[in-house]
């Protein structure tokens, strides 16, 4: 195809304003996508996408129109995945920014106009769901025009749904998205923005062209690691994949098979040039995603820890985000530590491990990283509590940071700005985005975000506040280890870092769910929440002396079996702390949040 004919967009937005619904309506409206064969969120392909209704992972389409060739790239909203956002800009010149006509502009509807903007792409305000009783067009058509400076007449306005304006919306990009630039006769270099495994055809690359061409059957070159490949397939989503023989040439975006069986070996920010005529310089990159959040993962039934690593193993093959290493617990035995994007990343694994590959697991509390510097000058990096050095040679602690963004109506700053302050919040910034909404910003810690934050600050707001954040480098702060003991006993389990003015609160409502939740024993169990020797918190589990066989009244043989037996199952589900039998579900309940 003659790049001048080539527009190459994404839709950026914050989460629920409508991108799948009007990529939806752009596949039917070009005729990709017959009404037939239409469905709900066409291009979010997995089954936890659709039922949750959030797209995971970037999507490429092409798209005929007016003799264009539009190449569309539906990207994901949650903050969690921002890293997919800024990879797909970067096969683009143009974004439309989606805004919700009834919400007005959100957090990360800022966020992602930022990142286009750094990409320097072309910005298309568009207002959706206009078919709303309550849509206020008008007066967010404002509001937008004021954020990235134009006129409120230059905002556009359809509906996903209805598919009103969506016409004039695709008219508009071909009028005013650049086409791409390239230099056909120069060696190929592609820039790899997704790549993804398939259980049938393997590793299947997604690729964005910027100079020279690729064809079928061309040995490849991956400029970061120099590993070379075959193409075995080389082709345009339309909206499934259709190979073209022709392979793929300036501004082009599609996707390349090698027969390569893990997504790292081609790497999503990599350049592809050809093996017999390869470029000299890389493109310019992307970071690759750092873990933000860990957590313990651990399967309820321990015979269950090899099928664990092994749905791990193949769950990375298709998210190279995700990292993890073996851990084992006193308590939960054998198990991983997994690093996560951030809380939602984590929900999802763990929701895929479960529902995918029918594990029942436990997880423990998730915790942020930590930099330890010990007063020998050494330094450890933490991320499970039990790292953390009990002993009182611990110089500094170093937390990470977040700058936060948090948009609501004006009527709740005093409620935003009193969660912040308590969850040592520093007070950043405050906008007027229109008369009653504003941008309040804040530098937080990490792991106060992790913890229930974002339900907090929905309840308190009525559900009017949305939040953005972004890492922001460390801060040394107070932070100490929690112990919770059972007879003296520590359960590593249950160990947490926290701020040393949360340490009590969190010490006695842990000892406190444990007393509840953990049965009697033939004899006292106290609990205990400690920091390094010293006791902040007791509770005690009275003893009783538990017969069952007593309820028999010695008559019944067959029953008195089947209660002993009953008895053993039980046993098998328990954990022995020490003396103490806890069981399975105790460790579950205490564990969740709630
Ligand atoms: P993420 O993929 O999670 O970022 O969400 P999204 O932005 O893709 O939103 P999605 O298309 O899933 O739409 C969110 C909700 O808004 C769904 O319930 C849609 O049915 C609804 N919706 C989307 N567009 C319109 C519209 O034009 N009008 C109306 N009335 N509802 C819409």
């Amino acid at each position: 195809t003659d790049p001048a004919l080539i527009r190459n967009f994404c839709i950026i937005a914050h989460i629920d304003h409508g991108k799948s619904t009007l990529a939806d309506r752009m596949l039917q409206i070009t005729g990709v996508v017959d009404d037939r064969s239409m469905r709900a969120q066409y291009l979010d392909r997995m089954d936890i996408e659709r039922e949750r209704g959030i797209t995971i992972k970037s999507q490429a389409v092409r798209l005929p129109w007016d003799g264009h060739v539009l190449n569309m790239i539906d990207t994901p909203g949650h903050v969690d995945f921002t890293y997919e956002v800024s990879r797909s800009l970067q096969a683009c010149e143009g974004a439309i920014l989606l805004v919700d006509a009834a919400q007005g502009i959100e957090a990360q509807t800022l966020a992602n106009l930022y990142l286009a903007m750094n990409a320097d792409l072309h910005i298309i305000p568009v207002l959706n769901k206009i078919d709303l009783p309550a849509a206020q067009p008008e007066k967010f058509a404002e509001e937008l025009a004021g954020l990235i400076g134009c006129d409120p007449s230059d905002v556009l306005k359809v509906s996903g749904k209805t598919g009103v304006g969506v016409r004039e919306l695709l008219d508009h990009v071909v009028q005013t998205v650049p086409a791409p630039v390239g230099d056909a006769d120069a060696a190929a270099r592609a820039l790899i923005f997704d790549s993804v495994y398939d259980t049938y055809r393997g590793v299947v690359t997604y690729v964005r062209v910027v100079d020279g061409h690729l064809g079928k059957r061309e040995r490849i070159l991956m400029m970061s690691t120099n590993a070379t490949h075959e193409t075995l397939e080389i082709g345009v989503i339309s909206p499934e994949p259709m190979p073209a023989d022709l392979g793929l040439g300036v501004g082009e975006v599609g996707y390349l098979i090698t027969g390569v069986k893990d997504v790292r070996q081609s790497r999503v920010g990599d350049t592809v040039t050809s093996a017999a005529k390869s470029a000299k310089e890389m493109l310019a990159g992307y970071e690759h995603p750092k873990p933000m959040v860990f957590s313990g993962l651990y399967p309820i039934d321990g015979d269950e820890y090899p099928e664990l690593r092994e749905a791990l193993d193949k769950l990375q093959l298709n998210d190279a985000a995700l990292i993890y290493e073996p851990e084992t617990s006193a308590a939960l035995g054998f198990g991983f530590r997994v690093g996560f994007l951030g809380l939602l990343h984590m929900e999802i694994v763990r929701e895929r491990l479960e529902r995918e590959f029918g594990l029942s697991l436990i997880s423990t509390a998730p915790n942020v990283v930590y930099r330890v510097v010990m007063e020998d000058g050494s330094e450890l990096t933490v991320t499970n509590p039990s790292e953390f050095p009990s002993g009182g040679k611990i110089a500094q602690v170093f937390e990470p940071v977040t700058k936060s963004t948090i948009l609501a109506p004006a009527e709740f700053i005093g409620a935003i700005m009193e969660i912040c302050q308590g969850r040592r919040g520093q007070l950043l910034g405050m906008d007027y985005l229109s008369e009653d909404r504003v941008e309040i910003r804040y530098t937080l810690p990490l792991g106060e975000i992790i913890f229930d934050f974002f339900d907090q600050l929905k309840s308190r707001t009525r559900g009017y506040a949305s939040l953005d954040y972004e890492p922001a480098g460390e801060q040394e702060a107070d932070l100490v280890k929690v112990d919770i003991l059972l007879q003296g006993e520590p359960v590593d389990a249950f160990s947490a870092i926290v701020h040393k003015d949360k340490a009590y609160a969190y010490g006695v409502d842990m000892a406190k769910k444990l007393r509840e939740l953990i049965p009697r024993q033939q004899f006292e169990v106290p609990i205990q929440a400690a920091i390094g020797a010293r006791v902040i918190a007791r509770e005690n589990i009275r003893a009783i002396r538990k017969d069952v066989l007593a309820k028999c009244y010695g008559g019944d043989i067959s029953r008195k079996r089947k209660l002993l037996e009953k008895q053993k199952e039980g046993k098998k589900r328990m954990k022995m702390v020490g003396r103490v039998e806890v069981p399975q579900e105790a460790f579950v309940a205490a564990l969740s949040t709630d």
